[in-house]
């Protein structure tokens, strides 16, 4: 598909697609969702959501906890019912992520549902403190990493209730925006991931965004084949364009903001569909709230093998660079 197809069919969808909430029968009694960058904008409006049905418990993943805090009051006046929970989570910290999951691990009966979602937009090269592309850092390695570390409290949860767990990571439409050459040619003869946190592979707007998106839709596919769909169901998804502090420092998006964006709520709207209906979704991208085919590079054999190098490569750094995350079984080979 040409960019400016993309671009068409994002705009049409945008001014004709009514995005619905999760129907008022969906009861999420005695369940314990997890969100991450929960403080704000669309991963706050989800969480508000599933508290609204019934949820027993609510983990809000935040980097400040005193804007968890914040968010916890706010949630909190709407289902006084639910155990609202502030944790605290840097996806730019290895230490950070290494700490939250265990605690997952070790302090929750159950973890029904996990919402990734947390992620961030910068025009100009930043290099985070584990030395990655800030992008690299925390919408890829980040959400991988948890990806894995909180497969063990899902799997755990559905053996007790029968029924699976939810895994579900934020991507979006712009991964087909997305320079492919970058992850299938790699300069200097570079991996994907050493090339994308060269400033050399840096240009200046929004490109290292959307291939961090592509690379999150990449990692849920190479993913889901790792865990059993009856007792994880792992899915990723497109928002839509939506207002929120996202775009804050692009002007060019907020401009188009004014005439096309969803709420932030009507964004959150399309993760809590993906992360609580669709139980066919396993390994799938929604998008308007309903799985859509991937076709084009992503679903080619050229893609199947980037796929599978990214896998490799974010395995490898994750075992160099975090060494106190178990994830000894996502080094075998499915
Ligand atoms: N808005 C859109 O139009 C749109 C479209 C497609 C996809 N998305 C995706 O939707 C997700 C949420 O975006 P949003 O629009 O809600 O943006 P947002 O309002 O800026 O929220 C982003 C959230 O991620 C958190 N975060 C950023 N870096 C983090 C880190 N290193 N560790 C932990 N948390 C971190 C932020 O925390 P702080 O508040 O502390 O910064 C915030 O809670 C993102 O993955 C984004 O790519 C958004």
């Amino acid at each position: 598909m040409s960019q400016l197809w993309n671009f068409i069919s994002m705009v049409w969808y945008q001014l004709t697609f009514k995005p619905q909430p999760l129907p008022d029968d969906i009861r999420l009694e005695g369940q314990t969702a997890i969100v991450t960058g929960s403080n704000v904008g669309l991963g706050f409006e989800a969480a508000r959501e599933l508290a609204s049905h019934g949820l027993a418990r609510l983990i809000l993943a935040v980097r400040d906890p005193a804007k968890g805090e914040a968010a916890k009051t706010k949630i909190a006046r709407e289902a006084p019912e639910c155990d609202i929970q502030v944790w605290s989570l840097d996806q730019e910290s290895w230490d950070s992520m290494a700490t939250f999951a265990e605690r997952a691990r070790t302090e929750l009966d159950r973890v029904d549902i996990v919402l990734l979602n947390a992620g961030l937009k910068r025009l100009e090269y930043t290099r985070s403190p584990t030395g990655h592309e800030a992008h690299v850092q925390t919408n890829h390695l980040g959400t991988a990493l948890l990806s894995l570390l909180l497969a063990e409290p899902l799997r755990r949860t559905a053996r007790q209730t029968r029924k699976p767990s939810r895994l579900t990571i934020t991507a979006s439409s712009v991964a087909f925006w997305a320079p492919i050459n970058d992850v299938q040619k790699p300069k200097g003869g570079k991996g994907i991931l050493a090339w994308l946190d060269d400033p050399a592979s840096f240009v200046p707007g929004v490109s290292h965004y959307c291939l961090s998106k592509l690379l999150d839709i990449f990692w849920t596919r190479a993913l889901a084949p790792r865990f059993d769909p009856k007792e994880v169901i792992v899915n990723t998804l497109n928002p839509g364009w939506c207002e929120s502090s996202f775009h804050r420092a692009d002007p060019q998006s907020e401009r188009f903001s004014k005439y096309l964006a969803w709420s932030s709520a009507q964004g959150a709207y399309h993760l809590t569909d993906a992360a609580v209906r669709h139980p066919d979704s396993h390994g799938a991208y929604l998008s308007e709230q309903r799985i859509r085919p991937i076709s084009g590079f992503i679903s080619s054999a050229e893609g199947q093998k980037v796929q599978q190098k990214l896998w490799d490569e974010t395995i490898a750094v994750i075992l160099e660079e975090c060494p106190k995350a178990n994830i000894e079984e996502f080094t075998k080979s499915t």
